[in-house]
C-alpha cells in the first residue's frame, strides 16, 4: 500500500503496548489500535494481551469472524515484513 512502511517488524511493535499508544500486528497488518480500543465489545484487558504483538492467533481463536481488515482500515500503520511473518 503507498504510504505504509511494508517491512515492519515485531521490534517496531513491541514499544507501542499501552493503551494511549496501541500497536497490533493482525495477518500480516500493522495496526494503531489506540482509537478503537473503547469500543472493542470485549474490552481493553483482552486487547492488552497482545499489545504491541502479533495478535492473529489470538484473535482468530476468538472470532475468527471478525471482520478487522475493514474495521481498523483507516488506523493501518503498514505491513510486516517477510522475516517478521510466520511460516504457514
Ligand atoms: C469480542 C478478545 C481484538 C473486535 C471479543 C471478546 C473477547 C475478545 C474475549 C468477547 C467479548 C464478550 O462477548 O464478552 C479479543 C482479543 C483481541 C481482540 C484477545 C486481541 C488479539 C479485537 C480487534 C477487533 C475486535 C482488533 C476489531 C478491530 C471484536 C468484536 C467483538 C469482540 C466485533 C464482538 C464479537 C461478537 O460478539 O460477535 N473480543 N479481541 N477484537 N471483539 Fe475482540
Amino acid at each position: 500500500v503507498k504510504d505504509k512502511r511494508t517491512d515492519m517488524t515485531l521490534a517496531d511493535l513491541a514499544t507501542h503496548n499501552h493503551p494511549n499508544d496501541m500497536w497490533m500486528a493482525l495477518r500480516g497488518k500493522v495496526y494503531n489500535i489506540t482509537p478503537y480500543i473503547n469500543y472493542h465489545p470485549g474490552g481493553v484487558e483482552e486487547l492488552m494481551r497482545a499489545a504491541g504483538k502479533d495478535g492473529t492467533d489470538l484473535f482468530d481463536d476468538i472470532h475468527n469472524w471478525v471482520n478487522v481488515e475493514s474495521m481498523l482500515e483507516k488506523c493501518l500503520v503498514g505491513h510486516l515484513g517477510s522475516s517478521a511473518k510466520k511460516a504457514s
